[in-house]
């Protein structure tokens, strides 16, 4: 393979885009690579075309991935022919903090200010082709504020290549060239993920961002829908699906944070949503996905067609089965919303007490299972405060199709409490005819990119609160990690399935949860020596989250601790073993891999540093 590659001639004039016209009512769909595209290119003697050709079959079995600077790396002549059937859609990665760094050959001190000032908006990330959210697992080798005059920009965990895709050609071009050559294949949407999924040293990238097509489809009818929908693209972020519900006087589901891709790792990992309460989960919603499959292979799967696929793809993890590249979900009526907003500041300096602030919490915790049945959804935010105490913000608390008078209503004895405590708070109301104007005046954007950040999540089921004594073992255990310093990120609603729901491979711990909490470890900026970072990060892991997994067997997939142990019963609950016999069918040679992944015991990130769980090393079998 080599000398072939090396004596490569390449004639550029005579290598165009590999796709032929399909017809389909959505754009991206209509170049697809077909079995008579590549018999023409194999008559015409295109050199390297093999890379390209579909297969089923189960390469040799191979110890590693292959990695920058092995003999078997594709040659220049191999990449360039590869975007020249792609029509010029590839690209060579440049870290985004490359324009910080003098000696990169991409400083620039202007661009460099920029990226700076927008480096905790979310868009900063999803625009640029392999830039994440969480840069922890890039290895943090390219970071725009660590550069210094001398220092150097490196690649880290970021992918060699991208495939800046806008038809399905290009992403059935990508899926062979990855599988034949067995580079390891990543898939990047927005960036949004939390667990390193959307990244991978020497890894060849799929960008999805660019297939952005919204269509209205007024009335649908499938075995189990009948009314609205749309069609959207796998790169439609949550902004644009809510602002196109909003237009055509419909409801959607998406993230809460506009930036997420809805029909990437959103779908994928199930998705909760502030209407979740009322139509359930972001998987609950596809009615229908269009997919790349590892063999290449471009299928659409829905109640009727690979019903198998189309049960995995809906909650049973991102970058595992294939490449989703449009889908169509659910719209559902107009729906109004009320709800509330306020924020408590206790500590040394304010006129709450801790002691006051903790009684108020376990008042508001005690009273969950009612809120929940009643369809409310409430987001709220716990943080280290001065003086020993902590902020927590109401985000919004609401309840989709519940009138402002009745929600007033539902929350009067708990105000009533706080009061009797000596806890006052100045609820801020509002009541809208849809979802929209809720969305953007009472979700703040957040805040990403956080450097040294580790997060982790959990599902507690309701069957905790029947039990006082565990009800409140529970409260006093996620009270000790906030003491100890973590952050609570919290939502109190309910997530079963509404009825006629398609079953779906999402996480099974979903459905009888009516509490989901985030917590974090942070120590960027700490100084703390690497041997004090591992510590805090096993204290992360085995401490923390020990003291919350008695009450919550679930966790988030898409939220979660990456170092999670017996992932799969966690993120997938009891859809697991018929995730990973559908992974065992549709990926023999796990082409797909992402850590926690179904089926993704079998292999590792070998790295210098593993207990921070970076994507900077080569990935080889366990
Ligand atoms: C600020 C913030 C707010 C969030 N808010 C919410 C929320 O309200 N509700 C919620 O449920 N989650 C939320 N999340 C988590 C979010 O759902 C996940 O990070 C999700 O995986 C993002 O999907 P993405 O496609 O946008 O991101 P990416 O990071 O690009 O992708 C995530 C995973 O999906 C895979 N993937 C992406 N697109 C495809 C595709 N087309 N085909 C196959 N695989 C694909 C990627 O390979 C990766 O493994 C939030 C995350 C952040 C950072
Ligand atoms: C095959 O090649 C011929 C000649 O270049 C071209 O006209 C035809 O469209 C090609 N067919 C496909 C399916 O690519
Ligand atoms: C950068 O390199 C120059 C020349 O080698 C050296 O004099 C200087 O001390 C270095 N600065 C830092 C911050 O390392
Ligand atoms: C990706 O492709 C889109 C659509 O062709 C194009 O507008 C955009 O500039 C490309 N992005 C990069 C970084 O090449
Ligand atoms: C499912 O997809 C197939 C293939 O595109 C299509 O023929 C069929 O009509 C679809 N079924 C439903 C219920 O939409
Ligand atoms: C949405 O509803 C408003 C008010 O009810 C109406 O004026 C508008 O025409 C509707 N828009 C669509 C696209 O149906
Ligand atoms: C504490 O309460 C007093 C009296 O009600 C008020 O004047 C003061 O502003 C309050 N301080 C804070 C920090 O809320
Ligand atoms: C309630 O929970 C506690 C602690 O988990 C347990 O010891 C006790 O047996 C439980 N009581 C009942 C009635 O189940």
């Amino acid at each position: 393979m080599l000398l072939f590659s090396v004596c490569l001639e390449l004639d550029a004039t005579k290598i165009g885009p590999a796709a032929e016209f399909v017809p389909s009512p959505i754009k991206a769909n209509t170049l697809q690579l077909t079995d008579a595209v590549l018999a023409n290119l194999t008559a015409q003697k295109v050199a390297g075309v093999s890379f390209f050709m579909f297969n089923t079959k189960p390469a040799a079995n191979f110890e590693c991935k292959v990695f920058p600077g092995d003999l078997d790396w594709p040659s220049k002549a191999i990449w360039s022919i590869f975007n020249l059937l792609t029509g010029n859609a590839l690209i060579e990665t440049v870290p985004i903090g490359a324009v910080c760094y003098q000696n990169s050959g991409f400083y620039s001190a202007s661009a460099c200010t920029d990226l700076l000032a927008g480096w905790t908006k979310s868009n900063t990330h999803v625009r640029d082709p392999t830039s994440v959210m969480s840069p922890m697992y890039q290895g943090e080798t390219c970071h725009p504020a660590r550069a210094s005059p001398n220092s150097t920009c490196t690649l880290g965990g970021f992918p060699s290549y991208v495939v800046n895709v806008t038809n399905i050609a290009q992403v059935q071009l990508a899926v062979n060239f990855a599988r034949v050559a067995k580079l390891r294949l990543v898939v990047k949407n927005t960036g949004h993920d939390f667990l390193g999924k959307s990244l991978g040293a020497g890894a060849l990238s799929i960008w999805t961002h660019h297939l952005n097509e919204v269509q209205f489809l007024p009335k649908i009818s499938t075995p189990s829908w009948t009314g609205a929908a749309f069609r959207i693209g796998a790169g439609v972020e949550g902004r644009h699906l809510f602002a196109a519900a909003e237009r055509y006087n419909v409801t959607t589901v998406g993230g809460e944070c506009g930036g997420v891709g809805v029909a990437g790792g959103y779908t994928a990992g199930g998705g909760h949503s502030p209407m979740s309460p009322l139509v359930g989960l972001g998987s609950d919603q596809a009615l229908s996905l269009d997919v790349v499959l590892p063999s290449g292979r471009f299928v659409t799967a829905n109640e009727t067609h690979e019903t198998d696929l189309f049960w995995a793809l809906r909650g049973g993890g991102g970058n595992t089965f294939g490449v989703v590249t449009s889908m169509i979900v659910k719209a559902h009526p107009k729906i109004p919303v009320s709800g509330m907003t306020f924020s408590v500041l206790s500590g040394a300096e304010t006129n709450v007490s801790i002691t006051l602030f903790w009684e108020a919490m376990y008042a508001y915790w005690r009273r969950f299972p009612g809120f929940a049945e009643k369809r409310s959804y409430a987001y709220s935010t716990i943080f280290p405060a001065p003086g020993g105490g902590y902020s927590w913000s109401m985000l919004p608390w609401m309840v989709p199709g519940m009138p402002l008078a009745e929600f007033k209503s539902m929350v009067a004895p708990l105000l009533a409490e706080w009061e009797e405590l000596g806890l006052k708070v100045t609820p801020y109301y509002f009541e809208y005819p849809s979802f929209y104007p809720v969305w953007k005046g009472h979700f703040p954007e957040e805040t990403v990119a956080n450097s040294d950040l580790r997060v982790g999540s959990r599902l507690f089921p309701k069957g905790n609160w029947a039990n006082a004594t565990r009800r409140d073992a529970l409260f006093d255990s996620v009270r000790s990690v906030v003491e100890d310093g973590s952050a609570l990120i919290q939502y109190n609603a309910k997530y079963d399935a509404p009825e006629g729901t398609i079953p779906s491979a999402a996480n099974t711990h979903w459905r009888d949860a009516i509490w989901f909490t985030i917590i974090g470890v942070n120590w960027a900026g700490s100084g703390l020596p690497e041997v004090e970072v591992e510590r805090l990060n096993k204290k992360f892991h085995q401490d923390w989250m020990g003291r919350l997994r008695p009450f919550g067997p679930g966790a988030y997939g898409n939220e979660a601790d990456v170092m999670e142990p017996n992932f799969g019963e966690a993120f997938y609950g009891g859809n697991y073993e018929r995730l990973v016999k559908i992974k065992k069918e549709l990926d023999p040679t796990d082409l797909f891999w992402v850590p926690t992944g179904v089926g993704s015991e079998g292999w590792k990130v070998k790295g210098s540093r593993e207990w921070l769980t970076t994507q900077e090393g080569r990935l080889c079998r366990v």
